[in-house]
Parts: C-alpha cells; sequence; structure tokens
C-alpha cells in the first residue's frame, strides 16, 4: 500500500472533512501518512492528529518562513515533543528566499539549530528548500547532514544537486509536479536516481495531480504519481509502491523507533 511521507492534514482547507477524509485513506489503498510540522501550532496539532490515527505519524518543526517565531524556550519545547512516540523526524525545517521572511540570516540560524537538534534525538531530518540551492547545500555539507539522513521534500532542483543529495545518502521526495507538463526538470532527476531513494508524498492540501491540478490534494491521488513513476523508470505501478513504501519505513526508521 502507498505510504504518503508528507502531509499537512492539519491545514483548514480539511477543516470541513478531515475525519471523513482520513477514514477512508485505507479503502484508497494509502497505509501511513506522516503529518509534518510547518509552525509551533501545527506541530502542536500534528501531535494531535497522531494521537487520534493510528496510521499518522508525525514530524515536528518549523518551516524557514515561520523561524521568526522560533526562541531557546521552543526550540526545547520542539525538543520535548520530539520524543513523543510516533514522531518519527524533525521537520520541515530549511531556507526559502522565494519568501524572504524572515530575512536568509535568521533563517540559517534556525536551520541550523534544528539540524542539530535532530542530531541531538537521533531522528531524520525533513528539508524544505525553495530558491536556495546554494545555501542549503552548504550548510547541509558544514553541519555533515549526510550523518543525521532524512529527505529533501519536493525535490525542485537539477541533476547535479539530486546527486549532490543521493551521495550524501538523502532521499527526495517526489509529489504531484511530476505529473505537470512543464516538469522536464523533476523527470531528468527521477530517471536519473535510482528508485530506492524516491519516497512518494502529497504536500496536501498543495500541489495536487494532473488531472486534479489546482484543487485541494489529498493522498488519495498518489495514484496519479505512482503512475507517472512508473512510466518514467519502466517498472510496474505494484513495485512502485511497494519499493517506495519500503524506502519510506527505512527513512523514518519506522522498524526501530515506533
Ligand atoms: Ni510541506
Amino acid at each position: 500500500m502507498i505510504f504518503d511521507t508528507h502531509a499537512h492534514y492539519d491545514d483548514e482547507a480539511f477543516n470541513k472533512d478531515r475525519d471523513e477524509l482520513l477514514r477512508s485513506l485505507a479503502d484508497g489503498g494509502v497505509e501511513a501518512v506522516v503529518n509534518v510540522g510547518a509552525s509551533i501550532q501545527s506541530t502542536k496539532n500534528t501531535l494531535q492528529l497522531m494521537k487520534q490515527y493510528p496510521f499518522v505519524y508525525g514530524a515536528v518543526g518549523v518551516h524557514p518562513n515561520e523561524t521568526g517565531e522560533l526562541n531557546d524556550h521552543l526550540m526545547d519545547w520542539l525538543k520535548h515533543v520530539s520524543g513523543e512516540k510516533k514522531v518519527v523526524a524533525i521537520g520541515e525545517i530549511g531556507l526559502d528566499y522565494y519568501w524572504n521572511e524572515p530575512e536568509p540570516e535568521v533563517q540559517k540560524y534556525w536551520f541550523v539549530r534544528q539540524l542539530n537538534l535532530a542530531r541531538e534525538v537521533k531522528l531524520p531530518v525533513i528539508i524544505h528548500s525553495r530558491d536556495a540551492a546554494k545555501d542549503t547545500l552548504d550548510i547541509m555539507k558544514a553541519e555533515r547532514a549526510g550523518e543525521i539522513g532524512g529527505v529533501i521534500h519536493c525535490f525542485s532542483y537539477s541533476v547535479e544537486m539530486a546527486r549532490e543529495y543521493l551521495n550524501m545518502g538523502f532521499y527526495l521526495g517526489i509529489g504531484g509536479v511530476l505529473t505537470f507538463n512543464n516538469a522536464k526538470k523533476l523527470k531528468e532527476v527521477v530517471e536519473y536516481m535510482p528508485l530506492d531513494r524516491l519516497v512518494l508524498e502529497t504536500d496536501c492540501p498543495y500541489l495536487s495531480p494532473v488531472p486534479y491540478r489546482g484543487k485541494r490534494n489529498s493522498s488519495l491521488n498518489l495514484p496519479c504519481v505512482v503512475a507517472a513513476v512508473s512510466e518514467l523508470k519502466g517498472v510496474p505501478e505494484e513495485e512502485v509502491i511497494a519499493v517506495t513504501r519500503e524506502n519510506a519505513r527505512r527513512m523514518y526508521r519506522l522498524d526501530a523507533n515506533v
């Protein structure tokens, strides 16, 4: 069954039918979901969802554009909740210069702090990097992020950059963007990368695959992404589902941690 490695079911876009939708995932072939924190509040909501639904796991962390809210006290709190059962990663953390908020120096500071938290608590990281390819890679190399491990979520860079992260031992998160007509660069990355480093993700409610582009996304749309990966890799869809599920469980160390 399908493993969705990155979702935001706490988003208000799901307020009307969250419970119904989450309860329908198993019938839609979705076995597990990692709900990813992007702020302190959404991390709290993630912990709640994780306790409510057996198939929902959690990642705790603060997205680069939200790092203005961080302080030492909240870092202590993140460390505390990272020890909860079913918390499988620190994330999403990183750099986002598309939204230049807060300023890059602030984003970098909290990116390094959260990488160090992951190292300390021995959890993998979920990296968000947008329009910040060089700074992200420089920091991850300087901090020896290869020893921490994890995923570059919604991978959006070149084959050369993919090679760098694959060499560090990272997984690449692939979602709805792969089905877009203008996703030439991402298709090259998927053709290039080994299937055993690819994990499926929705980033829902965002980034619905074709033919649902522009509508609210959910894990139920992942078969469209599976079909696209299957075609590019020349591997049957069932195999894409099985291999990416194994990848996700290995990446999040599910057998060891939970
Ligand atoms: Ni996300």
